[in-house]
């Protein structure tokens, strides 16, 4: 799977998905909400982009924008990015919804247009990063557009849910994949050309990508599954939160 075709094969799913994402997740995620992760944490509560007032700030992979429109009513000046017009359009909905109007962009997080060291903080909640064939790619971007002492911070499904099924019951709990499989989960369609791709790196390769970027790891983040969260969508539930982490948050700075 070259970078080409993942790209190709995510944009082609998100914009035809957009809407679907948006019905199904929408309201958890809210129109002017920073929500890291299926556990519920939120920007508001968990502060692991430091303080934001005042702080230029990317967003990749922003879907809808909803983190963006926050972080802009936290007083950060933000720009929000994505690969997909179908998910920009949910965002240019948001915008006019919300009266809280982010500037959009539609761009790959592996190749940012950007000039060196304009932002202080870099961020996505589930954005680019699991789709993105050379991830390495990105981090040196994100490290790129960053300021020296700048924050990336990304949330993504946490590496070691590889092995299991996307099942949110009894079937989820059940190892049968290896974690150490770094071949793509692709979906094809009947020419064999692929329409979904979702890459898998182990937590120690999502180290060393950072590293080999640049950057020091400050901190990670394995949210738990609150209490009283009954919600279950995909492979998420209360089940399979209560007993391995679903979420890895990685926190890392440009060195000044
Ligand atoms: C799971 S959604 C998360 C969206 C949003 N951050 C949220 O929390 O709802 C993944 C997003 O990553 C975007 N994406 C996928 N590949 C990308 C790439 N190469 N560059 C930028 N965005 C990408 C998709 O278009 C989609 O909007």
């Amino acid at each position: 799977m070259s970078p080409a075709e993942s790209r190709r094969a995510s944009r082609g799913w998100w914009d035809a998905d957009a809407d679907a994402y948006q019905a199904e997740h929408g309201s958890f995620l809210g129109d002017v909400d920073f929500v890291w992760c299926p556990e519920g944490l939120r920007e508001a509560d968990a502060h692991l982009l430091g303080e934001v007032a005042g702080r230029r700030v990317l967003e990749i992979g922003c879907g809808a924008a909803s983190c963006s429109r926050w972080l802009h009513k936290e007083g950060a000046s933000v720009v929000a990015a994505d690969l997909s017009a179908g998910m920009l359009r949910h965002a240019r909905t948001g915008n006019t919804r919300s009266g809280v109007e982010v500037p959009l962009l539609q761009s790959d997080a592996s190749a940012l247009p950007f000039a060196e060291g304009v932002f202080d903080i870099v961020c996505t909640a589930f954005g680019a990063v699991p789709f993105v064939a050379d991830s390495a790619r990105v981090m040196r971007e994100v490290h790129r557009v960053l300021r020296p002492g700048g924050r990336w911070a990304f949330s993504i499904t946490h590496p070691m849910r590889w092995v299991f099924l996307d099942d949110p019951g009894e079937g989820g709990l059940v190892a049968v994949h290896s974690y150490f499989d770094r071949r793509a989960y692709v979906e094809e369609d009947e020419r064999h050309v692929p329409t979904y791709v979702e890459q898998h790196r182990t937590l120690g390769d999502r180290i060393r990508e950072l590293v080999g970027a640049g950057f020091v790891l400050t901190d990670l983040i394995e949210p738990e599954w609150p209490n009283g969260h009954e919600a279950t969508w995909g492979q998420w539930s209360p089940l399979r939160g209560r007993i391995f982490p679903g979420t890895a948050i990685f926190i890392a700075t440009k060195p000044a």
